[in-house]
């Protein structure tokens, strides 16, 4: 049965009850291999098998073209921060950032110490509660690449649609929104999403580049950072995290089974519109995110009397709805919506918001 208790954590994040299930199943034996998950050596077959097929899964799941290499990277997303400069721009090479919160200013934060960082268009000035009508983005035409973010997960905000004309290869962080909707790789030079909140468990970096943008590190690029080496090796440069690769192609098992990426977003449409209105409707809680990129998958709301914070909080763990907490940068609260949360956790949340209101209201 689907919970309580429901898990709304930004990541590492809820996974679905029937891969749990599998998990605990194959945990002592892995495939009639005679050992543990836990123990599989990465050179063995059995693990190849899963690299194969988990690499199957995302073409098939993202319908990703053939002129695009799928790499499995360590160190999460953060470390695509320094790899993604030090791959495709050189050190006189300036990149565009379009900034929409706290990961996309991470982001090129960390760029900047690899290449020249123009700010293309930033929401900063209203508090990254928008994103920036695309007609004001200053991009640059002999820019190394564009860089945005899918979807801010601290404050709920994500891109509806990707703006056209955009003349550079655009490189897109997806960690909080890879899977809950068709994407159009074609777009994109390069996507990447770390593996803790869509793609199972943490530990993992999906990167989905054009092969054309391969080859072009800088020498100084660390081996195990460099794409084109780990393509040539098939991701398996050093010893991957065995497990959170075998839990990802459990997860994405599951996600076929549920019907990919086109399903999930038509729930994540309905149910995420289902809650909004619940925080619009409300005197006692409210989202300060511009209507046009409110997250589907991340969505934060605040109470307006902040001494209830509290009871709040007291409340919804008693009511089995757990790690609703806002970010540390963020304050506030935030229920993650990815896909494996069941639609009966927005129920239960839905129902406990308007229970707390008559209450407290
Ligand atoms: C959009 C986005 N980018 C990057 C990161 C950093 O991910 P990691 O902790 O895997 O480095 C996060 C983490 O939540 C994120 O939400």
């Amino acid at each position: 049965m689907d919970g309580p208790p429901y898990y709304f954590a930004a990541g590492p994040a809820v996974l679905p009850r029937s891969v749990k299930l599998r998990i605990r199943d194959e945990l002592l034996d892995y495939g009639n291999t005679g050992v543990s998950i836990l123990e599989l050596g990465h050179r063995s077959d059995a693990f190849l098998e899963i690299v194969d097929r988990s690499c199957s899964r995302l073409r098939a799941l993202l319908e990703i073209p053939d002129d695009y290499s799928v790499l499995l990277l360590p160190a999460g997303a953060r470390a695509q921060f320094s790899m993604i400069p030090l791959n495709l721009a050189g050190p006189e090479t300036a990149v565009d950032f379009v900034l929409t919160g706290y990961w996309s200013r991470q982001a090129m934060n960390e760029a900047a110490r690899y290449c020249p960082v123009n700010v293309a268009a930033s929401s900063e000035a209203d508090d990254f509660n928008s994103i920036p009508s695309a007609d004001s983005w200053k991009l640059d035409d002999n820019a190394g690449y564009v860089y945005l973010t899918a979807n801010e997960t601290i404050k709920g905000v994500e891109f509806h649609a990707l703006p056209d004309g955009i003349r550079r290869p655009l490189v897109c962080d997806m960690t909080s929104s890879i899977l809950t909707t068709p994407v159009d790789v074609s777009r994109y030079g390069l996507i990447f999403a770390a593996s803790q909140k869509n793609l199972g468990t943490a530990g993992l970096c999906l990167v989905i580049v054009h092969r054309d943008l391969l080859g072009r590190a800088r020498p100084e690029t660390p081996v195990l950072f460099n794409y084109a080496r780990q393509d040539e090796m098939n991701s398996l440069m050093n010893t991957p995290p065995v497990v959170s690769w075998y839990v990802m192609d459990r997860v994405l098992d599951w996600l076929q089974q549920q019907g990919g990426p086109a399903a999930m977003a038509a729930m994540h449409e309905e149910r995420s519109a289902r809650l909004y209105r619940c925080i619009d409707d409300s005197g006692l809680f409210g989202n300060r995110i511009a209507v046009n990129c409110r997250s589907r998958v991340n969505i934060t709301f605040e109470l307006h009397q902040t001494a209830l914070r509290d009871t709040f909080i007291q409340a919804s763990r008693a009511a089995g709805l757990l790690a609703l907490e806002g970010h540390k940068s963020a304050g506030d609260f935030r229920a993650s919506l990815y896909n494996a949360m069941p639609t009966a956790g927005v129920d239960a949340l839905i129902d406990f918001l308007r229970d707390f209101e008559t209450r407290h209201g």
